[in-house]
């Protein structure tokens, strides 16, 4: 009876999971490229690098990233004044040859891009947490070893000259971003950075200097 409950139980359990397994298996490995976010091979996660290098870290962040919470002060009557975060798609650029430009695709529509006009002012946060990276290794998204950055500057929409840039480096990470509707007048901006903090290990925030940051190469 025990015996037979227990093989029903499993037979039910392999019934439950088996098209679970079976996606696993048929699905191709999902890259990177604005579908599902954060839950790519954490195989591919290349390794850290060195924590003496903070700005490489910061680079590495910046380009692992697929999205960000940006701060900016809020318009809104309700709130005027006061911070106001989001969280905001954006790319540097192809994976391991990212800018370390941040680029957004904002809409009018947005809030935050209603912030910035009043107020370019702004913080950008991104974190590996939305990584296999901090899983793997059991960092709480709030343990500096979840490794994670903070960067200040102003929004500023970007030129002519960097649209072609801007653009391919936001709809090959985000492809959706091609089907939004043009109605929504998008446009290319990016983060204009002035303060950079990286937090990486246990000792207080590193900072790097947008020279330092900038000059970061990957081979
Ligand atoms: C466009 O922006 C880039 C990057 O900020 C800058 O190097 C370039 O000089 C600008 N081009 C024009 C025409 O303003
Ligand atoms: C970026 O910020 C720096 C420092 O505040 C400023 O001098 C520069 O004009 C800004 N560049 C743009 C394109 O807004
Ligand atoms: C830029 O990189 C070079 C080569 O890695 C290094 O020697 C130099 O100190 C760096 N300069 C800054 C401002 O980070």
């Amino acid at each position: 009876m025990a015996a037979r409950a227990r093989g029903s139980v499993r037979a039910l359990l392999a019934a439950l999971l088996a098209p679970a397994l079976l996606s696993l298996l048929v699905s191709p490995a999902r890259g990177r490229g604005g579908r599902g976010h954060g839950d790519w091979d954490p195989v591919r996660v290349p390794p850290l690098p060195p924590r003496e290098d903070a700005a490489r870290v910061a680079r590495f962040v910046t380009n692992l990233c697929d999205w960000g919470v940006l701060a900016t002060v809020s318009s809104l009557e309700a709130v005027r004044g006061q911070p106001f975060a989001d969280v905001l798609s954006l790319s540097d650029g192809p994976p391991g040859a990212g800018s370390g430009e941040p680029y957004f695709y904002l809409s009018p529509l947005q809030l935050t891009a209603n912030n910035l006009q009043e107020n370019p002012h702004a913080t950008l946060t991104m974190s590996l947490a939305q990584t296999d990276f901090c899983r793997k290794h059991g960092f709480d998204p709030q343990s500096p070893l979840c490794a994670h950055i903070i960067m200040s500057g102003t929004v500023t929409k970007v030129n002519e000259t960097e649209t072609d840039f801007a653009k391919n480096s936001l709809f090959t990470r985000h492809p959706e971003m091609k089907t939004w509707p043009s109605s929504h007048n998008w446009f290319f901006a990016k983060l204009n950075i002035t303060n950079i903090w990286v937090l990486d290990f246990f000792g207080g925030p590193k900072i790097v200097t947008p020279e330092e940051y900038y000059n970061v190469t990957f081979q």
